[in-house]
């Protein structure tokens, strides 16, 4: 069977993840959706939070599951003998960092990286300016699904509170 791990930190997941997932998902017999836990890094989410979402977004792909993952990348994929590493690339400059860690990756174990170009509607999307630009008031909507605008909608309300 042919897997490969999407990784990230989904903290929201976003329209421009979702068409990575999913094109992954008819290139591989199955793919896992790993959430890095990141204790250093502040989110919006709790991981259980982001899986939870994940969970429900990518329930139409058949051979998705989702799952959470600390430490190295490649120990992850060596636990689950998976062999492909699948990256969204936005814009050249997500490349120098991305071939970096490809090589680092593949320098430390069995696995491959293979880059998907980010549809062009997405190539401008990250997690982090969907929150900013929802932070102060601005239409996200039609970069996160309905079920992340509500959650995003909420939390940021609980903050402002
Ligand atoms: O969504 P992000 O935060 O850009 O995802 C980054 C991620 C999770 C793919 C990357 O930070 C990662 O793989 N972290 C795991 C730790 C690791 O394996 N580091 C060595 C990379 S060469």
């Amino acid at each position: 069977m042919r897997r490969a791990v999407c990784p990230g930190s989904f903290d929201p997941v976003t329209n421009g993840h979702i068409d990575i997932i999913s094109r992954a998902s008819a290139l591989f017999d199955e793919v896992t959706v790993a959430v890095l836990i990141n204790k250093s890094k502040k989110s919006l989410f709790t991981v259980d939070e982001r899986i939870g979402m994940l969970t429900d977004v990518c329930a139409e792909f058949g051979n998705v599951k989702i799952d959470a993952f600390h430490g190295l990348l490649v120990d992850f994929c060596r636990e689950r003998d998976i062999h492909a590493i699948v990256k969204g690339l936005r814009a050249v400059s997500d490349f120098d960092y991305e071939l970096q860690m490809a090589q680092m990756n593949s320098s430390l174990a069995e696995v491959e990286t293979v880059f998907v170009p980010t549809s062009p509607e997405y190539s401008f999307l990250a997690s982090s300016l969907v929150k900013e630009v929802a932070t102060y008031g601005g239409d996200v909507s039609s970069l996160v699904p309905p079920l992340v605008l509500d959650r995003l909608t909420a939390r940021l309300a609980e903050r402002a509170e």
